[in-house]
């Protein structure tokens, strides 16, 4: 790489300087922190463009320099030209690594990691042309079918328990996420700008296409309160089941905050109609391990048994309680309804999450078999809703 830190107009620049100061500048322009020490991208690109050229062009040109069916991504007049406005290459995620260029494999054409050194000099041009620093981005992570949390705790300070939760429907290649909600800590709002799901297939292109895959405008969640992901859908196409997503902000930014406490108004309700509610048994089903809808009935179990369930020792919560957490249902039942309440939709109660998981209406992985509309289970937890105020 250091044989070409020096563009033409660096060394001008030095050429210049040298003859006013005398050689007072660094001789390798490594510890200068100014103009000198950036690449000029041009410069890179000019510098594998005949390589790359010959690699992806094809035989005089017919892939990728004037191919009829290959994307023409190095087209004349000039490469350079076409190669940065060629959507992918430089991705909008600022992150190189999320390159079409360079996550794509075995096509009709090669791959261009089987050329290493090719590989390199082209990371370093994609590095040099893309704006600082790369955008906020969840890690990547897989896909459930059901009910999925992401921890949003790395993004910004002091957003330790912030997290996305959604529930996530795969059949052939398309991802449907519903319920996208947003779970700001307790102690910090929450401001988040355009952001939008990132497609890593298990291998091949990466997907970053914010126009398809995202949502735009900012949302402001406060300190202790959940909220819709703009409309709380995505349908992501071309969905690679055993790939990887991530969530890419345009800013993620937090604010000290002071939960609004989550208290229950009604919690003499939530003890003497919800919780006996929630402790009557109730037909629970096989938990389908790889995460698809689960099996037949295989006993009885309760809301209260599945999520105030301790995990063994030195396990992380169960699933259950990381959908809801009612573990301190009989220690300090205010904070056990303050858990449920964050379930309740007021806007309209009838959708309210509490009520829609138990008839099957909500996340149809949920491992209980449905209740009717008319269950006395419901009708407890029902008459708590209706009491408790925004
Ligand atoms: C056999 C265990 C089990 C029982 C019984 C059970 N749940 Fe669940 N529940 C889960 C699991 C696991 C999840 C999260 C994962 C999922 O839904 O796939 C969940 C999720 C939920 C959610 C979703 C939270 C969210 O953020 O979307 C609600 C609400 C809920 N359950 C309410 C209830 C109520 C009310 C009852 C009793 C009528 C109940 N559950 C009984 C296991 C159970």
């Amino acid at each position: 790489m250091t044989d070409i830190r020096f563009p033409a107009r660096a060394f001008g620049s030095a050429v210049l300087l040298a003859g006013v100061l005398v050689v007072a500048c660094s001789d390798d322009g490594t510890d200068d922190p100014g103009d000198g020490a950036q690449p000029d991208p041009q410069a890179l690109f000019r510098n594998v463009q005949e390589e790359l050229v010959a690699t992806c062009g094809g035989a005089n040109g017919s892939c990728h320099v004037r191919g009829a069916q290959a994307p023409r991504w190095l087209a004349d007049p000039d490469p350079y030209a076409s190669a940065r406005a060629y959507r992918g290459i430089l991705p909008v995620t600022r992150d190189s690594s999320d390159s079409i260029l360079l996550t794509q494999v075995q096509h009709a054409g090669p791959a261009l990691s089987r050329y290493p050194v090719l590989y390199d000099k082209v990371a370093a041009w994609i590095q040099s042309e893309l704006p600082k620093p790369i955008l906020p981005a969840t890690p990547k992570f897989s896909v459930q079918d059901g009910f999925n949390v992401v921890p949003l705790d790395t993004l910004a300070p002091n957003l330790s328990g912030a997290r996305l939760t959604f529930l996530a429907a795969q059949a052939n290649s398309v991802l449907t996420l519903s319920a996208l909600r947003v779970e700001a800590p307790i102690t910090a709002n929450l401001t988040i700008k355009s952001p939008f799901f990132v497609m890593l297939p298990r291998s091949g292109k990466v997907v970053a296409d914010p126009s398809s895959n995202g949502f735009e405008g900012d949302l402001t969640v406060e300190a202790g309160t959940t909220q819709e992901l703009f409309g709380g859908k995505m349908i992501l196409l071309r969905w690679d089941r055993a790939g990887q997503l991530k969530l890419v902000f345009n800013d993620i930014t937090s604010t000290p905050g002071q939960g609004a406490s989550q208290k229950c108004t009604a919690l003499d309700v939530f003890r003497d109609k919800a919780l006996p509610a929630m402790q009557t048994q109730v037909d629970i089903l096989a938990d389908d391990t790889d995460g698809g809808v689960p099996g037949p009935v295989i006993g009885k179990g309760s809301c209260i048994g599945c999520h105030g369930k301790e995990p063994a020792a030195g396990d992380p919560p169960e699933p259950a309680v990381q959908a809801m957490d009612l573990r301190a249902w009989s220690t300090a039942p205010a904070d056990a309804c303050a858990q449920a309440r964050n379930r309740i939709d007021f806007a309209d109660k009838t959708k309210s999450a509490l009520l829609l998981n138990p008839q099957g209406k909500g996340n149809p992985n949920h491992p209980m078999k449905s209740l009717a509309e008319s269950d006395p289970v419901l009708a407890g937890i029902d008459a708590w809703i209706q009491a408790e105020q925004r």
